[in-house]
């Protein structure tokens, strides 16, 4: 398969593995990510596996940035024919005492770099009439959460901006999706918190079974990719009820 796919946030806990599952299918995968040591080295070890993958760094929040990284793409691959939003950032601070930099810094990552990169490679996917945008939101968009309004306005915004942007690509048979997990275990999900607190932070009863496993995005993510959704649209797919 000679398909291509830029993943934003590609170092991190949830993006790795996406990058190292999607490797393993065959897709020739971009890690796309700030942080430039740690998404080289999740390359290195999918062309050890066989696999085919580059790192780039890139800044989300930033045009020219996130121009640079759709050039690059097409310079080492020709073709870019999926986009999976996945950089994204998080602090832990109550609304009354947040300094106006957490709250641009998150939106400015999370929505804004959404934005942007959707932008930048839907301008390379009209004129061939085809693609996929996948963007991870949370179900932290739908349920709001305390300390971290910022995050959940953020996620909100993804939630709103697929809808809309999936309407607008329609016509060129682009598809806009996002997946909504719910606490994962990842670095980011962690942060401020010790495993022990975290895992009581997150207990929920065993029928809606706690955390979300990273090879369940992987999952969906495949799934959005596949002929199987070819008119699916428009949709966020929460895996998780929000709470
Ligand atoms: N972990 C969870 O519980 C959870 C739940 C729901 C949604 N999510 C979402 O899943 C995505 C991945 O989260 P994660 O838990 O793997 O977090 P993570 O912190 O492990 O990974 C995030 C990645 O984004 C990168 N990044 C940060 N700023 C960037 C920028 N300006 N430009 C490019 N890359 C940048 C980081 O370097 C990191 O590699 C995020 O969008 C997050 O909001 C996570």
């Amino acid at each position: 398969m000679d398909k291509v796919i830029i993943v934003t946030g590609g170092a991190g806990g949830i993006g790795s593995d996406i990058c190292r599952g999607l490797a393993s299918d065959g897709l020739k995968v971009v890690i796309a990510d700030y942080a430039k040591e740690a998404a080289e080295n999740i390359a290195a070890e999918i062309r050890k596996d066989n696999g085919e993958a580059i790192a780039i760094q890139v800044d989300v929040g930033s045009k020219q940035s996130v121009g640079d990284m759709v050039k690059a793409t097409l310079d080492k691959y020709g073709r870019i024919d999926f986009l999976l939003n996945g950089a994204g950032v998080l602090t832990r601070v109550p609304v009354v005492e947040m300094p106006e930099e957490d709250w641009d810094r998150v939106l400015r990552i999370n929505l804004k770099g959404t934005f942007l990169c959707s932008q930048a490679v839907a301008h390379h996917m009209i004129p061939k009439k085809q693609g996929r945008i996948i963007s991870i939101a949370s179900g932290r968009g739908v349920a709001g959460q305390p300390r971290a309004a910022h995050y959940a306005a953020s996620k909100a915004g993804i939630i709103a901006f697929t809808k809309s942007l999936a309407v607008e690509l329609a016509t060129y048979e682009i598809t806009v999706n996002a997946i909504a997990p719910g606490a994962t275990d990842t670095p980011m999900s962690r942060s401020g918190s010790t495993r022990e607190e975290f895992e009581k932070r997150e207990a929920i009863p065993p029928l809606m079974d706690g955390l979300t496993k990273k090879e369940e995005i992987v999952g969906l993510i495949r799934y959005l990719l596949s002929e199987a959704t070819k008119y699916v649209t428009g949709q966020t797919f929460f895996l998780r009820t929000p709470k």
